[in-house]
């Protein structure tokens, strides 16, 4: 969703923000800005649309703007108000003194923008933000502090938000705060960056603090001040940022997608390492400070996550029951966190996220937390606000994961939920689970071997490039392939895709089969493997075009199916983790062919932080 950058220091600040901004646009966003002091005066750059618009915009003045050492910049992606330049940020007061940048949502902006406008403030933009430009200028009427007024707004302020802002009679100064939206400060020679994500300024530094909720930073080139809500001083805690910056390059990659799939063998590695060493050895978790005797008395689990996450978390629940014999209930966060829920001190609250800055999933955990649940988080960011929750922790080592729709960060949160159940399946004494094991470890080389064929599935996506509907269908653990291969192909092609679990199909979805529909199989053989084929047939009788997703070499299916894309043996417990990888490159092939943005879709953001 939204992005802040803010350099103060030395070097041209414009090139700093830009670059920030840059490396923060997989996260989705329809307008940007910068507000830079050149000569001792805030002057705001804006423009609705692509970042390239606000660099044609600085472009025309590029000279004179160079000259800043100081500003704050912002990517946003609309909610209140539309998506114009006026509401872009930064925003202004009266004045133009000021110059905020905010990420999150002001809930009682409505109240403050009341009062701000009975005492003669003028509101050029429909947004929350604008309130805290005009309540911050109010405050610094009053106290002459910036600091003190950044202090004095937040206390008036209810909602999310991290806020970077800078006045013009304060020179060389800039204060930043957050509550419920991630901030980082990195620190370089005689300088200081702001950022709300890492890419934002991890080839700059590695040297960063993460700031708290309702803390305050004031940042001059020389020095960082740091304090709380009731004025104490802090000492900084400052971290090393694991991250590289040449995770922000496509490699040669035309999308990053499709790198991103591409890197599915090693990820799946990753995860896998120093957990899973041999088949005839338990499974490590040493992340997990869930205690073994607590581990035993759990009676319920209840996993919460969004999109692509949940998907995972399906999964998760399907071999949690499977292996353990443990009740697992999956829920959207967003529909946990609107009901009377039944958690208590004796169930295990999963929450997962790739960003780990969800908001609906943190607020579902948060309020697990207060119902006495212990919080395991699996989340590709410990660094994030999620991951702060938790009591126990997976990290699903994927990577930083630029494309908005989530490939390689799936695969590897699905991975985390095969460890953790069999993990807890041999704390519960469970000991047959051998052959799993040794499949989980044979299961990079089978990715790269459907990767080495991908001109098939290309050819494949070709050929259905043209729908207008797609309908995928599965059975038992593949459902959530089914759902997870439609989420893709509607998300990045705008394809109205949808997945059914194949023994509903005849109970309404089939209304829709015609000549014009495909219907993709999810053939996996194993239990259920006889049941799709013949509601795979029931379709066929409908004249649906037929794909079938499969492992099996039976001669027949070319009968039944037009095409025909084949994975490697596997199995059928594991066969999620393969199966979604040629309709993640389905999808993306579909997508590429239909010339569509395949890494920043319309309307969608990397991470939602706004329930
Ligand atoms: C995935 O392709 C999507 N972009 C989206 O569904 C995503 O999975 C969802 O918003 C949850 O995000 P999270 O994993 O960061 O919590």
């Amino acid at each position: 969703m939204c992005g802040i950058v803010g350099y103060i220091g030395s070097k041209s600040a414009l090139n700093i923000l830009l670059e920030g901004l840059t490396n923060l646009e997989y996260r989705g966003y329809d307008s940007a800005g910068v507000a830079v002091s050149v000569n001792g005066q805030v002057e705001l750059y804006k423009a609705e649309g692509k970042l390239q618009n606000l660099k044609d915009v600085v472009a025309l003045k590029k000279e004179h703007v160079e000259k800043s050492t100081i500003g704050i910049g912002h990517i946003r992606w609309a909610t209140h108000g539309a998506p114009t330049t006026v509401n872009a940020h930064p925003h202004s007061c009266n004045c133009g003194k000021v110059a905020v940048v905010h990420n999150g949502i002001i809930e009682n902006y409505k109240e403050l923008r009341e009062r701000l406008e009975k005492n003669g403030c003028t509101f050029r933009s429909q947004t929350d933000t604008e309130t805290v430009a005009h309540l911050v200028a109010s405050k610094f009427a009053q106290t002459k502090d910036l600091t003190e007024a950044v202090r004095l707004a937040t206390k008036e302020i209810e909602g999310a938000y991290a806020l970077c802002v800078i006045h013009q009679d304060v020179k060389d100064t800039i204060v930043a705060t957050r509550r419920n939206a991630p901030l980082l400060v990195g620190i370089g020679e005689n300088e200081y960056y702001l950022a709300s994500d890492v890419p934002a300024i991890i080839q700059h530094t590695k040297k960063a603090m993460y700031i708290d909720d309702n803390q305050i930073v004031t940042l001059t080139p020389n020095s960082m001040k740091y304090i709380d809500a009731n004025k104490n001083i802090l000492e900084p805690k400052i971290e090393h940022l694991p991250w590289e910056p040449v995770a922000l390059s496509k490699m040669g990659y035309k999308h990053f997608m499709l790198k991103e799939i591409h890197e599915q063998p090693d990820v799946v590695r990753n995860v896998l390492s120093g957990k899973l060493r041999a088949m005839d050895e338990n499974i490590t978790l040493n992340e997990v400070t869930l205690n073994k005797d607590k581990l035993k008395e759990l009676n319920r689990i209840q996993i919460v996550a969004c999109g692509t996450s949940l998907h995972a978390a399906m999964i998760g629940k399907y071999i949690i029951e499977d292996f353990c014999g443990i009740p697992v209930d999956v829920e959207p966060a967003s529909e946990f966190i609107y009901r009377r829920t039944i958690t208590d001190e004796k169930t295990l609250v999963i929450g997962v996220s790739q960003s780990g800055e969800t908001a609906d999933t943190i607020t579902a955990v948060r309020q697990a937390k207060a119902l006495g649940s212990h919080i395991l988080i699996v989340t590709n960011r410990p660094d994030s606000t999620m991951a702060r929750e938790a009591d126990s922790l997976i990290p699903v080592n994927a990577g930083i994961e630029v494309s908005v729709a989530a490939t390689k960060s799936y695969m590897a949160q699905v991975l985390s939920f095969y460890l953790l159940a069999i993990y807890m399946a041999e704390v519960k004494g469970k000991n047959n689970l051998e052959k799993l094991k040794h499949e989980l470890i044979i299961l990079p080389q089978k990715i790269e071997e459907i990767l080495a064929h991908k001109e098939e599935i290309q050819a494949c996506a070709k050929k259905f490039a043209n729908s207008k509907d797609f309908i995928f269908i599965a059975r038992g653990i593949n459902f959530p392939t089914a759902l997870e291969g439609a989420l893709k192909l509607k998300e990045i092609s705008y394809i109205n895709a949808t997945g059914y679990t194949a023994g509903e199909l005849k109970h309404g979805p089939i209304a829709m089969l015609d000549e014009s529909m495909p219907v993709l199989s999810i053939l996996m053989l194993g239990k259920v493997y006889e049941k799709i084929l013949s509601n795979s047939e029931e379709a066929k009788a409908r004249n649906a075009r037929m794909i079938a997703l499969t492992n099996s070499t039976d001669k027949k299916l070319e009968d039944l199916f037009e095409s025909i894309i084949r994975v490697p043996e596997v199995d059928e417990m594991l066969s999620p983790a393969l199966a979604i990888v040629p309709l993640q490159l389905l999808a993306y092939y579909i997508a590429e062919f239909l010339g569509k943005d395949v890494d920043q879709p319309r309307n969608l953001a990397k991470s939602v932080t706004v329930e």
